[in-house]
């Protein structure tokens, strides 16, 4: 069968606004300032996104090359931007003067951009992908240093771009997929040695973006998103197909099993979920807080924005044999953040970016929303429809903080000036005031992940 022509708008609009890649690498020091840094949140501030070079005119968002953006806060001073290309094969095939960094053999044997997320553990700093390939090990610089297999434990199948650390232990659960057996969940401990390497066979090649951990469990998607393998031969970039009538399940999997022996797969609705803020142990039931789209690629053909996106709680009943959902919030939002000391634990705060319009003409990011999980309150902080906001990263105000003690940290693009700036946002008062604001000399393309990095 013929591909279906790409519905692509008159312009493409991920190559749009600030979609559009920009031109190249670059480095700033010493950014002006607009209020005040808080003297404790030293650290560098670092995000991965697209920032694809000579997209075709129906370029999917997810191919872009990776370019990772940095900002070093220190002592109350903004000391530099930079940014840079992760240098991956894929990259240096198109920019032959961005040689690749080679490192450790990928054992998926595909080369991506490496634009998704950025993980830090056991003491390294990490580029990552969707698809999933090895991580590329990234300099406090951000000089790409070359794909790194963590000493061996990253075992046929690298990562893809959500593995969860668990906040008390250390210890990282990272999804690879792509083969048969379609999935391999990595168990790593503190130091980033493989704990257990569990094989998960999925009836249908399925697209598995993201996983959810709690004290006692891991959490696997299996949701009616399909590779189109005939596509996927033909070299569709994205090849996916939308298959709802297969239904969803979500596996259950005790975090001590060593094999896929005790996963106990619980029917949830066929939505699609790319991203869950977070999940904890309620009794037997398990409470995940997704983000859903009903459907993929049936509208937009080169993103992932559909339709509707809202922030739903999810209660994975394994006794039961269900799943029961609650929206929390039917507002559009996407990049659900959380404290990340409270990973797999009963939680109150989350943060999302409000989008606006999503699946329509005029879909574009607006403000921050802050959701209180326990009241059910959302607030927004919104600077007015010319100012658009990225994923907000929370930032505690120390190792004992409260779990709004803090500050969230985002790029926000100002159209009218098409420049971006780092924004920190009271995590205490979201809708108020930014409390500084760092000016960079570029525009930032709307990404994908971020992490704070401390010192
Ligand atoms: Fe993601």
């Amino acid at each position: 069968m013929p591909d279906a022509p790409p519905i692509v708008p008159a312009a493409n609009p991920y190559l749009r606004g600030n979609f559009a890649p920009v031109a190249d690498e670059l480095t700033a020091f010493d950014l002006p300032v607009t209020g005040a840094l808080p003297p404790g949140l030293t650290g560098t501030y670092l995000r991965n996104g697209p920032n694809p070079l000579a997209p075709p005119d129906d370029h999917h968002w997810f191919t872009g090359a990776g370019m990772l953006h940095g900002v070093r806060l220190e002592d109350g001073h903004a000391r530099w931007y930079r940014s840079r290309f992760v240098r991956t094969e894929r990259l240096a095939a198109a920019r032959p003067d961005l040689a690749a960094a080679g490192g450790a053999p990928e054992p998926s044997g595909r080369s991506t951009g490496s634009n998704t997320a950025v993980l830090a553990h056991h003491g390294g700093v990490f580029a990552l992908s969707e698809p999933a390939t090895l991580p590329h090990r990234i300099g406090p610089e951000l000089a790409s240093l070359g794909r790194d297999d963590f000493g061996g434990a990253l075992t046929r199948l690298g990562m893809n771009a959500h593995p969860r650390i668990d906040p008390a232990t250390g210890e990282l659960f990272a999804l690879g997929y792509g083969g048969r057996p379609w999935l391999r969940l990595h168990h790593l401990d503190a130091a980033g040695q493989l704990v257990a390497a569990i094989d998960i066979d999925l009836p249908t090649p399925t697209i598995v973006h993201d996983l959810a951990i709690t004290a006692r469990h891991v959490l696997i998607f299996d949701l009616p998103l399909h590779l189109d393998l005939p596509r996927a031969m033909r070299g569709v970039p994205y090849p996916i197909v939308w298959r709802p009538e297969a239904g969803g399940r979500i596996g259950v999997l005790p975090r001590t099993a060593t094999d896929a022996s005790a996963i106990q797969w619980v029917p949830c609705p066929p939505r699609f979920v790319y991203h869950a803020a977070n999940a904890f142990d309620d009794g037997d039931a398990i409470v995940v807080d997704v983000v859903t789209h009903a459907s993929q690629g049936l509208r937009d053909r080169v993103g992932p924005f559909d339709g509707p996106t809202p922030l739903e709680r999810w209660r994975v009943e394994p006794l039961a044999g269900r799943t029961t959902t609650v929206v929390v919030d039917e507002r559009h939002t996407e990049f659900p953040t959380i404290d990340p000391r409270r990973v797999g634990r009963p939680y109150r705060r989350a943060y999302g970016v409000a989008l606006h319009d999503v699946g329509g003409p005029d879909f574009r990011y607006g403000g921050l929303r802050g959701y209180d999980l326990a009241t059910g309150a959302v607030v927004t902080h919104d600077e007015g429809p010319g100012v658009h906001f990225d994923e907000g990263v929370f930032v505690p105000a120390h190792p004992q903080a409260a779990e709004d003690e803090g500050h969230v940290l985002a790029f926000a693009w100002d159209r009218a000036r098409d420049r971006s700036e780092l924004v920190v946002l009271d995590a205490s008062d979201l809708a108020g005031p930014a409390i500084a604001r760092v000016a960079l000399p570029t525009r930032v393309p709307h990404g994908f992940h971020g992490a704070w990095i401390p010192r």
